[in-house]
This record gives structure tokens, C-alpha cells and sequence, in this order.
């Protein structure tokens, strides 16, 4: 039997190149789901433990570990995050929102070349998602986007080289939940979009959204 095969909450992932709008798309699902009566957990990887923070910290010296030993950072990271917050979460009834989950290390870590069956082997502890939400911009208006609206330079995960792999590696993605979204279309629709999506899930799992207005 599955770890998560008792849940009865609902799991949906943000995932996405930089600069694809995961995380602003995310707090504006978080708001209308709440709207309705949702309970919402919001919450993300790399993840605010202990190795979350360190992976954080090395966001600009990524040649300081190998291949290897940043994978292996990623996955503790999730086991921490799965451990302490999504299975918890899941468990009594709640809706988690995650912006990234293990596609991303599938996609980023499979860009700096470590095998991408293997990253998915390796990260089958985990619960798999209701729904992964695909935003899609292409890579050079990621990098643009980085640079212009955060008034960042892009970090080492972010150069335009490696985020077209990463690019490739989401769209080959063969999961029946993963849906593709166009994230270059105007936001208000991305979201309309997005709601549409969360909303036909909800309906079909029985999710009405009273659970949080009534206790
Ligand atoms: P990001 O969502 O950009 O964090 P924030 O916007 O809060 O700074 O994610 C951080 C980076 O970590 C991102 O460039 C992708 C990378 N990453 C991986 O390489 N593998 C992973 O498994 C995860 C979760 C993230």
C-alpha cells in the first residue's frame, strides 16, 4: 500500500520555468479557493527546513557541489517537506498548494544532466499530485522577466541556456495530470484558466468548500 493512499486531501503542484508566474498564479488561486471555503495550505521548494534554506543559500554558487550532491540536497529537502508539511496536510482534508515538486528536479537536475528516470524513481516516497499546473513561457521571456519585473540577475538556475533544457525536459512529461497552460497570455486569463481547472477537480473529488467556513 501507497504511503498516501489514506489522504483525503487534495494535491496540486505549480511547476514551470523561472519567470513562468508559478508563485503570483499560486497566491491568487490560494485567495479564491479560501473565497469558497477552502482549507489552503501555500507552500514551496526548495522548502524553509534545514535544507531547504541551505540549497537557498547556495542559489549563486551552484559549481560549489557537484551534480550529485545538489540532487541529493533537493530530495532531502522534499522528504522533510513531504514529512513535515504536505502528508500532515493531506491527511486531515486540506488543499495543498506547492509551487515546485519533484518535476522540477526531474527537469532541473535532468538539464544538469542526471538521469531523469532515476530522479523520478528516487522521489517515489512522495505523494504523487492531483494536478500538476504546467505554466509555460518560453525560456528568453523568462529570463526577461527575471531581469525586468524582479529587478534581479538571474541566478545560476536561471541562465537562458539551461532553462531551455529545463523547458524541453517539461514538456516531455507524460503524466495524464500534468495540464500545459500558456503563460504568455494575459494574467487575468492564465488565472481564469487555472481556476477552471482546480474548480472541475474539486467538483469531481466532492470538494464543496465549506470544510473551513464551518469549523
Ligand atoms: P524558485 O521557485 O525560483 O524559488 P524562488 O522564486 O523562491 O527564489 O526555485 C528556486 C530554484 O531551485 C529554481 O531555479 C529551480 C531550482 N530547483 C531545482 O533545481 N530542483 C528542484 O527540485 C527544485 C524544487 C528547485
Amino acid at each position: 500500500m501507497k504511503a498516501d493512499s489514506m489522504r483525503q486531501g487534495l494535491l496540486i503542484a505549480f511547476e514551470g520555468i523561472d519567470g513562468s508566474g508559478k508563485s503570483s498564479h499560486l497566491r491568487l488561486l490560494a485567495a479564491f479557493l479560501r473565497e469558497q471555503g477552502h482549507c489552503v495550505v501555500e507552500t514551496r521548494e526548495p522548502s524553509n527546513g534545514v535544507h531547504g534554506r541551505r540549497i537557498r543559500s547556495l542559489f549563486s554558487q551552484r559549481k560549489l557541489l557537484s551534480r550529485e550532491e545538489e540532487l541529493e540536497l533537493f530530495l532531502l529537502d522534499r522528504q522533510d517537506h513531504v514529512r513535515e508539511c504536505i502528508n500532515p496536510a493531506l491527511a486531515t482534508g486540506q488543499i495543498v498548494l506547492t509551487d515546485r515538486y519533484y518535476f522540477s528536479t526531474a527537469a532541473y537536475q535532468g538539464a544538469a544532466g542526471m538521469d531523469v528516470a532515476t530522479i523520478f524513481a528516487q522521489n517515489s516516497f512522495a505523494p504523487e499530485p492531483d494536478l500538476v499546473l504546467l505554466l509555460q513561457v518560453p525560456p528568453e521571456e523568462g529570463v526577461r522577466r527575471i531581469r525586468e519585473q524582479r529587478r534581479e540577475r538571474p541566478n545560476d538556475f536561471e541562465q537562458e541556456d539551461q532553462l531551455i533544457k529545463v523547458d524541453r525536459l517539461f514538456a516531455s512529461f507524460p503524466h495524464a495530470y500534468i495540464k500545459r497552460i500558456d503563460s504568455t497570455a494575459e494574467r487575468q486569463d492564465v488565472q481564469e484558466k487555472i481556476r477552471e481547472l482546480v474548480s472541475e477537480l474539486c467538483h469531481i473529488r466532492g470538494f464543496k468548500g465549506e470544510t473551513c467556513r464551518q469549523s
